[in-house]
Order: structure tokens, then C-alpha cells, then sequence
């Protein structure tokens, strides 16, 4: 590999289409959701939608949704299958919660490992009827139960927990908020306003009325364009960065502040980024990205920026060998239960190549390039979309060939990535 070159398009952003599906789903009338997400994850929630309901027609990026409007959602005659989704499987609780059916929730194996206590508990407080097994785990059952609105302070920086309690708010008597200890993606709360519902913030408190009280809770169709993800984005900014010669466009990244955060910790390495030109889209920020090739210096990830750059950590820990200084990881025990235990599928993987990595309890740190070089090698993803990007990428600058095995689980997020990345990869 010599460096990259040209430009991208990420696929459209998988949290706002998530949400934007289930909004639409619920909303009067129709919706146009466009550069919708090709993740597979996002079909979860295209077909759950489609099973409470909705009418749902894909055309290429394009999906009409005619939504049943807010108390319009039926019962789904099969369980619902959330696949490999968190977001999908989170959310529709909180949105199951309040109807009056019940329903039955579930996902492939990686997903039925993941914690579902977080939502069920602050729903539970709402009046929520949810069984789970074991009472943390997927498969749920949601029984029908008038809800109330709450005030919850969210014990952790979870985005899904308070979309979940944000969207349960929908279907309580009165008013709900959440209070968070630290800011997480705000999609919900854009989104929310943008098919009409009033939320109102008042720093980390934000708040909205239910369906019980004076209309709140209506949501209406709309016609709306998806930012390219900026998660699916990071995998060519480190690319193009690991590459003296490289001079790459991405276009179209949204660049929501929420989730920025790791265009700063790039900064920070040294990286050669430039937005270079920022529109606005439905309450959501958009430009395109100049990344050109530099020698990155490494640094520290601290437990406090977490929150805002876990998904893009497996790229960042993949790019340590290749760091003058390595790259450390603090505080963000929440990666191991991620679609996979990315700690310990990182610290395999990374090894596998020969870098030196302490695997701790709550990160890592992978050392930099004084540790020796980077051979190529046969990397196990774990069924994780952002290992197998992750260590592709990795496999650009090693030494040798690196092969990822069931590479196609990139498609959970973003099902071109690999022809993508070669169109702007010059060998
Ligand atoms: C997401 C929130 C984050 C993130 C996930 C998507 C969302 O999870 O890791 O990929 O769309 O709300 P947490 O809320 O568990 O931090």
C-alpha cells in the first residue's frame, strides 16, 4: 500500500437511522428517510417496524415509511429480532413498553449476552411489564401496562438507556426526563423534534410530555436526510493518516458535537484534518473531511471522554503500533460488552500481529512503533463489524498479508466497507 487517495461517502449515519425508522413507524402520514442506513443493523429495525405495523418500502438508500401514528403500533404475531442491534433491541423496549400488546423481543447470540438491565430497570420504575431472562438478558417479554412519567438520573453515560426512557416517555401519563452524568449522542432529542414532539433541555436534564397529556407525543411524517457516519467515517481517516502521501475527501460525515469527540483525539495525535465546508441538516450537522497523511504521536483515551468516542475505539487501539508514543485506553470496561468483548478481541488480534499490548480490566495499552514492526496475520473479528474494519485497516501498513476471517460481519454497519476502502486505496 502506498497511501489513499480521492473520495468517500460513509453510509448513511446507523443512530439516526434507527431512530428516524422508528419515529417514521409511529409518526401520522409518511416519511422519506434518504441515505438511510445500509446497515444490517438497521434492517432489524426496518423489519421489527414492519412487524408492529408500518409500511415499510426500501428503494436503494431510499425508505418510505407510512407510520400507524403514535397509538397506532400493532402487535407483532412473531417474537421480533433485533439481530445483532443493541440500538434496536434498547430502544423498541422502551417503545414496547407502553403499548397496550404484548410483545416478545429478542437477537442473535452476541445480543442475547449483552445487558438489558439498564433499560429495564428505569421502565420497570415507569410501570413497565418486562420479563427477561435471568432478569438482565434478551429474550424479553413486554407485557401491555400503563406507564407514568418519571425523573430518572441515569446512573451511567448510556445514549440507548436514555432513548429508551425518552421513548417510553412517549406513551406515560405526564412528563418524563433523564438527567446524565455525562453528555452521550443526542439523535433521540434532535430526531424527536424533528417529527414534532417538544423536548425541552435545561442542561443535562431533558424532558418531554407524554401521550396522556394535552397531545403531547405526536409525532408527524416527514422527509429527511441521513449524515453519513462519522463511526464508519474513522475507519478512513485512520487509514488515509497512516500514510505520509495520502490526501482523502470523505464527504458528508455528520459531525454532530456529540459525536466529534474523536476528530479532537485525532487532533490531538497529530492528525491533518480539515472540515472543509459544514452545512446544517434537520437539526444535525454536516461537512466533508480532508484527511491528508502525517506521523501520528499517540496518546491516552481517559474514562471521561469515553462516552462520547466508544465506537471508534477498536480503530483508534488498531492504529497504537503505528503511533510514535502507542495508545492507551482508561476507564471503558463498557467495550466488553459491546458486540463482542472488543478489550479482549483487540488485545488477541493486536498480538496475532506482533504488537505488545497489556490487556487490563478497563482498556488497554498497545505500544507504538519503537516495539517493532506490525506482520500481517490471520485475525479473528468475533463476529464484531468494528474489529474486522478495524483490523483491516490495521493490515494496510503490516508487513506481509492479513486475512480477516468472516470479513462480511463489517456488514452489520456498513456492507461496502471493503470496496470502498480499495476504490481509495493505492496499491
Ligand atoms: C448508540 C449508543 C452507544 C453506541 C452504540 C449506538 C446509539 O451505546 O455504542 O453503537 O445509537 O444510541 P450506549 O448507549 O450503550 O453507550
Amino acid at each position: 500500500m502506498k497511501y489513499l487517495t480521492g473520495g468517500v461517502e460513509p453510509p448513511g449515519d446507523k443512530s439516526i437511522s434507527h431512530r428516524y425508522a422508528m419515529l417514521a413507524a409511529m409518526a401520522e402520514g409518511t416519511s422519506e428517510l434518504r441515505h438511510f442506513a445500509a446497515a444490517a443493523d438497521c434492517r432489524s429495525t426496518l423489519d421489527c417496524m414492519s412487524a408492529l405495523g408500518a409500511s415499510v418500502k426500501v428503494d436503494k438508500d431510499t425508505v418510505r415509511v407510512i407510520g400507524r401514528g403514535s397509538q397506532g403500533l400493532k402487535s407483532s404475531w412473531r417474537a421480533l429480532d433485533a439481530g445483532n442491534s443493541g440500538t434496536t433491541i434498547r430502544l423498541l423496549t422502551g417503545i414496547l413498553a407502553g403499548q397496550d400488546f404484548t410483545s416478545k423481543l429478542s437477537g442473535d447470540a452476541s445480543l442475547q449476552k449483552r445487558p438489558m438491565g439498564r433499560v429495564v430497570s428505569p421502565l420497570r420504575q415507569m410501570g413497565a411489564d418486562i420479563r427477561a431472562r435471568e432478569d438482565n438478558f434478551a429474550p424479553l417479554e413486554i407485557r401491555a401496562a400503563k406507564l407514568r412519567g418519571i425523573h430518572y438520573k441515569m446512573p451511567m453515560a448510556s445514549a440507548q438507556v436514555k432513548s429508551a426512557v425518552l421513548l417510553a416517555g412517549l406513551f406515560a401519563e405526564g412528563l418524563t426526563s433523564v438527567t446524565e452524568p455525562a453528555r452521550t449522542r443526542d439523535h433521540t432529542e434532535l430526531a424527536l423534534e424533528e417529527f414534532g414532539v417538544n423536548v425541552e433541555k435545561h442542561g443535562s436534564l431533558i424532558q418531554i410530555q407524554g401521550a396522556g397529556s394535552n397531545g403531547g407525543g405526536k409525532l408527524q411524517g416527514r422527509s429527511l436526510d441521513v449524515p453519513g457516519d462519522i463511526s464508519s467515517a474513522v475507519f478512513f481517516i485512520a487509514a488515509a493518516s497512516m500514510f505520509p502521501d495520502s490526501n482523502l475527501l470523505i464527504h458528508n460525515v455528520g459531525l454532530n458535537p456529540t459525536r466529534t469527540a474523536i476528530l479532537d483525539v485525532f487532533a490531538s495525535m497529530g492528525a491533518s484534518l480539515q472540515v472543509v465546508s459544514l452545512r446544517s441538516a434537520h437539526g444535525e450537522v454536516v461537512g466533508d473531511l480532508s484527511v491528508k497523511g502525517t506521523s501520528l504521536k499517540g496518546g491516552v483515551v481517559e474514562k471521561e471522554q469515553i462516552p462520547l468516542v466508544i465506537d471508534e475505539l477498536p480503530m483508534l487501539a488498531a492504529l497504537g503500533p503505528y503511533t510514535e508514543e502507542g495508545i492507551e485506553i482508561r476507564g471503558a470496561a463498557e467495550l466488553r460488552v459491546k458486540e463482542s468483548d472488543r478489550i479482549a478481541a483487540l488485545a488477541e488480534n493486536l498480538r496475532r500481529m506482533g504488537a505488545t499490548v497489556d490487556e487490563r480490566p478497563d482498556g488497554l495499552r498497545v505500544e507504538g512503533r519503537k516495539a517493532g514492526k506490525l506482520r500481517g496475520a490471520e485475525i479473528d473479528p468475533r463476529d464484531d463489524h468494528r474489529i474486522a474494519m478495524a483490523f483491516a485497516v490495521a493490515g494496510l501498513a503490516a508487513e506481509g498479508d492479513t486475512t480477516i476471517r468472516d470479513a462480511d460481519c463489517a456488514g452489520v454497519s456498513y456492507p461496502t466497507f471493503y470496496e470502498d476502502l480499495n476504490r481509495v486505496a493505492e496499491r
